[in-house]
């Protein structure tokens, strides 16, 4: 029996799909210790706060969610708060933990997820407070293991870590630099998700096109390699990624849309901004004119392709002139689907110290203009698809209503429709009845 046996932990998540990914991991490896996950943080010994240095507002939940941990450690006394993720990689957050947080028990960074369980035992045997926050390391640990969220559908980190720095970003900070994983080890992981009855994986990485993997016998294999090993695994059904900066999507790529019948025919290709001159201060390395005929390559070889995008609005130093060219963008590329970011600074990146920042209001009101021309778009598309039969994998239950199953197309929208539940984990014929702006509505053929 180890120290941890029936320990009950919950785990409250607040970042992007890599944090979540972290979490099943974390969680993996805490069940093969005897512990059991409980819905609520009242209910736990063991709560574990994984952050994100992003997310609008990720900072004043986390801090928020943070005080109420007082409670439950006066409540119990063997509870134990822990808090770890992309945050807990900027010394400001950690030393203000230190000072105003005396109750949380352990940080840990993202480069020491595998060294949690060890560090939690230490604090049950020797009743001491844990900090630990590795630099970037040079190995990547392998076989962890993972508490999927979902039965049917994975992530697996390709890569870890980014190069890029975007004048706006923090994540090469919080995240270290780039290493690829090996295509056998990714190719073993896979495997052993397909035994374990998953039908969709999700490659992960910051920037997956510069993915640079070594085979076993030394010679190098790139991202598009990659997707030709993965589509040769018999039983799974469907490979996705993200995210895919423009700068690197090469020809290959684009033709292995058109070859691996289990690649979907979707892309997230984040612009951030439709003019050129705003994409250079933002360090993107590609200009408006490259990002459109990208696009044009993307459809030309893939007309049924879906795209979606990330769009940063109110960058330091954006006229009039320049957001409007966004908005002229978002029209000609015409998405399926975008997500929309106020600006906002992060400490130690470079466009923290532009002065040339855009007021709040000013902010806010181009924000308004482009979702509205985005739900519009978003709309539109979706209307298209009514009277179409889509190959859907059942991913579970509605949460609104019990009798209507949900689960997504090919292109990667999302499709209600009534069925039993016994087809959860399947795929299905889907005929779209409706369209709305941010799903779809249908029926079992
Ligand atoms: N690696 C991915 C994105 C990771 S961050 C890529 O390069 O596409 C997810 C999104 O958060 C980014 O695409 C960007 O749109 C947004 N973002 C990052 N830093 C931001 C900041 N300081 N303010 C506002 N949005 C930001
Ligand atoms: Fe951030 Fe740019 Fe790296 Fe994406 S590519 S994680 S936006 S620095
Ligand atoms: Fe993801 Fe947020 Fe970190 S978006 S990589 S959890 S800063």
């Amino acid at each position: 029996m180890t120290l941890l046996e029936g320990k009950k932990y919950n785990i409250i998540t607040f970042g992007c799909q890599m944090n979540e990914h972290d979490s099943e991991t974390i969680s993996g490896m805490l069940r093969e210790k005897g512990c059991i996950e409980v819905p609520t943080k009242e209910e736990s010994d063991i709560t574990i706060i994984n952050t994100c240095s992003i997310r609008e507002n990720a900072d004043k939940r986390f801090f928020g969610t943070l005080g109420q941990l007082k409670k439950l450690k006066k409540k119990n006394p063997d509870y134990v708060a822990c808090v770890c993720g992309c945050m807990m990689q900027q010394e400001h957050v950690t030393d203000a933990i230190k000072k105003k947080y005396p109750w949380v028990d352990i940080i840990f960074g993202t480069h020491n997820i595998d060294r949690f369980p060890a560090l939690l035992e230490n604090v049950y045997s020797e009743k001491q407070k844990v900090l630990e926050i590795l630099d970037d390391r040079e190995d990547i640990v392998e076989g962890l293991p993972s508490k999927r969220l979902y039965r049917h559908k994975a992530f697996v980190n390709i890569m870890y870590g980014c190069n890029n720095f975007c004048t706006y970003c923090i994540v090469p900070y919080t995240r270290g630099r780039e290493k690829s994983r090996r295509p056998e080890d990714i190719a073993d992981e896979v495997r052993r998700l397909v035994a374990d009855d998953v039908k969709e994986v999700t490659l992960l990485g910051q920037n997956v096109n510069s993915y640079s993997g070594v085979r076993a016998d030394g010679s190098s294999c790139d991202f598009a390699d990659l997707i030709y090993i993965l589509n040769d695994i018999e039983g799974l059904e469907r490979i996705r990624f993200m995210t895919s900066h423009p700068k690197d999507l090469s020809d290959k790529l684009i033709q292995a849309y058109v070859d691996c019948n289990k690649l979907c025919n979707y892309i997230h290709l984040p612009v951030q901004a439709g003019s050129s001159r705003v994409l250079k201060r933002m360090n993107r390395k590609y200009s408006r004119e490259q990002y459109l005929e990208l696009v044009r390559k993307l459809r030309e070889a893939v007309p049924e392709i879906t795209i979606s995008t990330d769009i940063i609005v109110g960058f330091p130093g954006e006229t009039e002139e320049d957001f409007e060219e966004t908005l002229s963008l978002v029209k000609e590329v015409h998405y399926d689907s975008a997500f929309t970011f106020l600006y906002s600074v992060r400490k130690g990146t470079p466009a923290a110290e532009y002065e040339d920042q855009i007021p709040e209001d000013i902010k806010h009101e181009r924000f308004n203009r482009l979702v509205d021309i985005i739900n519009e778009g978003s709309a539109a598309k979706n209307a298209q698809y009514v009277g179409r039969v889509e190959k859907v994998l059942v991913e579970g239950l509605s949460k609104k209503n019990e009798n209507t199953l949900t689960g997504r197309t090919e292109g990667f929208k999302l499709v209600d429709f009534p069925g039993d539940k016994s087809l959860i984990g399947t795929m299905v014929d889907v005929e779209i009845t409706e369209g709305k702006t941010f799903s779809l509505a249908g029926r079992i053929r």
